[in-house]
């Protein structure tokens, strides 16, 4: 049956989000973010869970109009399986099992992770498709990994952090120069004004094609500690400068470890893909390797970057032309094998 129509929904966090799509395209990807967090300076899951269950049916009903579409039409329901919070998840997979169940179509779950990296199989103008094999750099809230992704549905990680994700050393530090949650964006956006010359940090030393971030962390916390002691105002009038310095040193720490991965794999293909991969610094630095390195990269489009569920659905997409389905019995997992 041609044309296929996939909704997916997407609920391993804190954003609720609905998609539909029309075999690889995408008809409409809504989502609804939680503000609530912002005021603690991160996830309450307890919270979430709970403005996922407001937000789910209104989420999907906006989907489901947007694309213009009835939901008998469907062909099939794709949820996040995990990993992520779980009584964030839980409800997103009892709604799609629902869903699925009434309306008598096949059900896919999905790995949030393969879906950050699949996410550049949707149909977009001005966007290639990777070509297999290729590395996949996801770079979030919660991973880093380097993935040699084989095929749809045989990939590997060949490194990956051994303490915090690089998504997290962004909101931690900007936690240290007083920014709300989540800081990523607002150090990206004050690092445009900046010079990323002006402080100097040093890059952790850890082995193969894993990361650390800790370190660098406390690196920059005793630093600011320091320079506020001397100068109380030293973040407010530096903002811009320790913003572009600390994201200078977070893309060389990326950029090594691609380079290792390419040099390892002799594949130079690169894609990347998660919440951090909307930082304007890494999509810059990573476009300029292609004239430098000889290397194809892509760079998902903006609104795939951040979780969102057109990501979830292309997965979903290529599970349902693989009759690679689930039954009722299917369960929500906090942690999920890769
Ligand atoms: O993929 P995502 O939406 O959720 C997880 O699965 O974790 O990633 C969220 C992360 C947060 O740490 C956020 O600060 C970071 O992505 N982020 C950014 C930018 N936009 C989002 N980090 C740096 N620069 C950005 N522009
Ligand atoms: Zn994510």
């Amino acid at each position: 049956k041609s044309p296929i129509y996939i909704l997916a929904i997407e609920s391993s966090c804190d954003d609720t989000a609905a998609a539909v799509l029309k075999d690889s395209k995408v008809l409409s990807n809504v989502v609804a973010r939680q503000e609530i967090h912002e005021e603690y300076g991160g996830v309450v899951p307890e919270l979430a869970s709970r403005a996922h269950q407001q937000n789910i049916v209104p989420v999907v009903d906006v989907a489901l109009k947007k694309a213009g579409i009835d939901k008998n039409d469907l062909s099939g329901i794709a949820f996040t399986q995990g990993p992520g919070l779980m009584g964030s998840l839980l409800v997103g997979s009892s709604f799609a099992k629902s869903l699925a169940m009434s309306l008598q179509v096949p059900l896919m779950a999905v790995h949030h992770m393969h879906a950050h990296v699949l996410a550049h199989f949707i149909d977009e103008e001005g966007y290639d498709k990777p070509e297999f094999p290729f590395l996949a750099m996801t770079i979030s809230g919660g991973h880093t990994q380097i993935i040699k992704v084989n095929s749809f549905f045989d990939m590997e990680i060949i490194g990956e952090t051994t303490d915090d994700a690089v998504g997290e050393a962004f909101d931690k530090t900007a936690k240290i120069l007083g920014l709300p949650y989540p800081g990523g964006p607002l150090i990206d956006k004050y690092a445009k004004e900046g010079n990323p010359k002006v402080y100097q940090f040093t890059k952790p030393k850890v082995d193969g094609l894993n990361f650390s971030f800790s370190g660098l962390k406390t690196q920059i916390l005793y630093f600011i500690q320091k320079n506020v002691k001397e100068n109380p105002n030293f973040i407010e009038e530096n903002k811009a400068d320790i913003c572009a310095s600390i994201q200078n040193i977070i893309i060389q720490i990326l950029m090594d470890k691609i380079k290792m991965a390419v040099e390892e794999t002799g594949i130079n293909q690169i894609a990347i893909g998660g919440g951090v991969s909307a930082n304007s610094g890494i999509r810059i630095t990573l476009k300029e390797a292609e004239s430098k390195y000889g290397w194809k990269t892509f760079v998902p489009k903006f609104e795939y970057t951040t979780d969102n569920a057109a990501m979830i659905g292309i997965v979903g997409y290529h599970k349902y032309l693989e009759n690679k389905f689930e039954d009722s019995s299917v369960v929500s997992k906090a942690r999920i094998e890769f």
